[in-house]
């Protein structure tokens, strides 16, 4: 029997699960047994789906009436005088399928799975909701093992769009592709779990996740605010590690990490939470646990500053990028399905490979060293699919090859510069680093050629401007200045002042990665581009003044108008150079991070930028760059000019649609 044509379902447990997927089979027009051990418990959970099903109605995600869906519904219980009641045993018999969300309690378990094998069809599917007790010990407590499967819910079931079908060892693939089905119907995702591990996929992703936060703190001196900022800000999580902890409840992961543990997960120690678990300060629920809460139960997201987002994305990726590789070489899912896993189960905005393909594996590898070797952690040992995959070059994203394949990079080398496509961005790298990138007219010549050529190529939506060697660029060729004439310099001028027109009114959005020194005509180069990210060290300055002369390539009309014209003078004026931090106080760069992320920084947000709308991001740049050159009304009707244009884009369609698809855009640039 295939899941379509499954009719009546049993839930046992009425609890936070429970009653969720009885909800959920009601809706698909099951007629449900909910049972749970006495009326209380069974009536508290009715009230919760009648409350749930009003919701979904006030949105309009409701077929039917509540009272229609509620009428499938009937409450069974499930116990008398300490055994299983007779009730139970007659909805068992008419069921095709149970689903038990019962206490984590493997004995507790088997005794249900016992009672449903003698008292259902020889058809049914017993199918059990636990997180971290291995299907294979609950279906030996049947006589049909094959028809014994984990369907793993998220909470809240009803919007929680995953489910992990678990197969035991035992587990037929009919049984499987029943379930896998029945969850379809109900409109979930599916990720099927080839073998019975402890944790499946998300939890132990997750396991790894939280094991890292609590090292971080315990053994890194990192802060729990500084833990959650970086898996906030910098990974774009839709909760803090501890954040999530907290609203999910301490309890909960602690004894599902336990359970796991226990079944060969090795974790490191995590006193930070036990000590939570062991004084009661469960979480959100207790109105405590590592945040406070104003009252128990009442969820109030924790407020972390952005600047605490300190810690390098791949210290805290490492564990989990290994663990998704433990699964992926033990073939208990496919990278596609771990990767949905992680972004259907935790809101993950990639999924754990992708993640790891884009910092590259070899910082992976560097990071699980670190954990190792400092901070102690003895299974942080890359697994050997990792060491494989760096053996054989395949790095991730940079290399065009790691867990995914992604569109060649070509290298281009023309005699100053470096053009690097990496489908969907590219980068212009300045190559003279002994000359610390000092700007010749060759240089000029070559990067207003890589433009062109950039802005012909479709594939590529965003550009990265970044220096070979220790600096992004120290100026315009002071040697190239020796017995010039006016005139030749004048040309000179106008050529960078070109280049730099050609940067800002460019098609595509361009990014200026700061290392080290960004001076005179560098700093010139870098603000005609639409962001700056600097690195920690970088130092920036307009130094002319001290050689005699001024800022000849748009240096004294940008930089007063990116950060004012006092500013601006003084920097003119006294040829000083200033640090990136005070560069970020005045406005003249976007954003500061440690130099080793720099390229990853400037990678992901020209990734980012690659997913919107092309067309719409050329008459942001238009409206933005043209507007401050003219006045209000002007600007006002090329705003509403080029904004009614985008109208008549296929991208808008798909955008509206995407969102009220719930999906993600596609978008062509058409
Ligand atoms: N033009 C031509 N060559 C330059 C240059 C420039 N703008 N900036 C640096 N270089 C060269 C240096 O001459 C040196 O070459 P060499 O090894 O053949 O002697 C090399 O790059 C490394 O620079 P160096 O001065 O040794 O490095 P540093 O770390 O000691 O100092 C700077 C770095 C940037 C402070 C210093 O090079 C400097 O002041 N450069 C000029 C900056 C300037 O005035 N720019 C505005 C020009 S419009």
């Amino acid at each position: 029997m295939g899941g379509r044509e499954f009719k009546t379902v049993t839930v046992v447990g009425a609890g936070t699960m429970g009653h969720g997927i009885a909800e959920l089979a009601a809706m698909i027009g099951l007629r449900v047994y909910l049972a749970d051990i006495n009326m209380d418990i069974l009536n508290k959970a009715l009230e919760r789906i009648r409350w749930s099903l009003g919701k979904l109605a006030e949105k309009g995600r409701l077929r039917e009436s509540v009272d229609t869906v509620m009428s499938r519904i009937q409450p069974v219980v499930s116990v008398k005088d300490g055994e299983f009641s007779e009730d139970l045993a007659r909805a068992l018999s008419e069921s095709d399928v149970m689903i038990e969300a019962v206490p984590e309690k493997l004995d507790l378990k088997q005794k249900l799975f016992a009672f449903a094998d003698k008292h259902a069809p020889g058809h049914a599917i017993l199918a059990t909701n636990t997180s971290s007790l291995p299907i294979t010990e609950i279906a030996a407590a049947t006589s049909r093992p094959e028809r014994v499967v984990g369907m793993h819910f998220f909470n809240p079931p009803v919007l929680m769009p995953l489910v992990e079908v678990v197969k035991g060892e035992k587990t037929s693939d009919e049984t499987v592709q029943a379930v896998v089905e029945l969850a379809r119907r109900m409109g979930k995702e599916v990720v099927v779990v080839r073998k019975d591990v402890p944790g499946f996929i998300v939890n132990r992703i997750l396991g790894r996740l939280m094991e890292t936060a609590c090292i971080l703190v315990e053994r890194g001196g990192y802060s729990i605010e500084e833990v959650d900022a970086t898996a906030r800000y910098t990974l774009g999580f839709p909760m803090g590690v501890f954040e999530l902890a907290d609203y999910s409840g301490i309890d909960v992961f602690y004894l599902v990490f336990k359970a796991m543990g226990e079944r060969g997960f090795k974790a490191a120690e995590c006193r930070l939470f036990e000590e939570k678990y062991k004084a009661g300060e469960y979480g959100v629920k207790a109105g405590k646990g590592f945040y406070t809460y104003p009252e128990p139960g009442k969820f109030v997201k924790p407020s972390v500053a952005k600047e605490k987002a300190v810690i390098d994305p791949a210290l805290m990726l490492a564990l989990p990028v290994n663990e998704a590789a433990w699964l992926l070489r033990n073939e208990v899912s496919t990278k596609e399905e771990i990767d949905k896993a992680v972004k259907l189960g935790l809101g993950w905005p990639k999924g754990v490979f992708e993640f790891a393909d884009e910092l590259g594996l070899d910082r992976i590898a560097g990071a699980l060293e670190k954990l190792k070797s400092e901070y102690g952690v003895a299974h942080a040992e890359p697994d050997p699919l990792i060491r494989e995959m760096i053996s054989k070059g395949a790095l991730g994203r940079k290399a065009g090859k790691g867990f995914y394949e992604y569109a060649a990079v070509e290298e281009k080398r023309l005699e100053t510069i470096i053009i690097r496509k990496e489908k969907p961005i590219a980068w212009i790298i300045l190559n003279r680093p002994q000359k610390l990138n000092a700007i010749n007219p060759k240089m000029i010549e070559e990067l207003s050629r890589a433009l062109d050529e950039l802005e012909e190529d479709r594939d590529v939506r965003a550009v990265i401007l970044y220096g070979e060697g220790r600096a992004f660029s120290a100026g315009a060729d002071v040697t190239a200045f020796q017995a010039v004439t006016p005139i030749d310099v004048f040309r000179f001028s106008r050529k960078f002042q070109e280049l730099t027109l050609k940067m800002q009114f460019y098609t595509k959005p361009i990014i200026a990665a700061i290392k080290g020194y960004a001076l005179g005509g560098g700093l010139e180069l870098a603000m005609s581009a639409d962001f700056r990210i600097a690195s920690e060290e970088a130092m920036l300055g307009q130094p002319e003044i001290n050689l005699g002369f001024i800022p000849g390539a748009g240096g004294t009309q940008r930089l007063a108008r990116l950060v004012g014209p006092a500013r601006a003078k003084e920097l003119i004026m006294t040829g000083d150079m200033i640090p990136a931090r005070e560069a970020e106080r005045i406005g003249l760069v976007n954003r500061v991070v440690p130099l080793e992320r720099l390229e990853d920084e400037a990678r992901s947000m020209a990734l980012k930028l690659a997913e919107k709308p092309p067309l719409a991001l050329m008459a942001a740049k238009l409206a933005v760059d043209h507007g401050l050159e003219v006045n209000l009304w002007s600007g006002l009707a090329l705003e509403a000019g080029v904004f009614s244009l985008l109208f008549s884009t296929e991208d808008v369609l798909e955008g509206v649609m995407a969102f009220l698809e719930k999906r993600k855009p596609r978008f062509k640039g058409r």
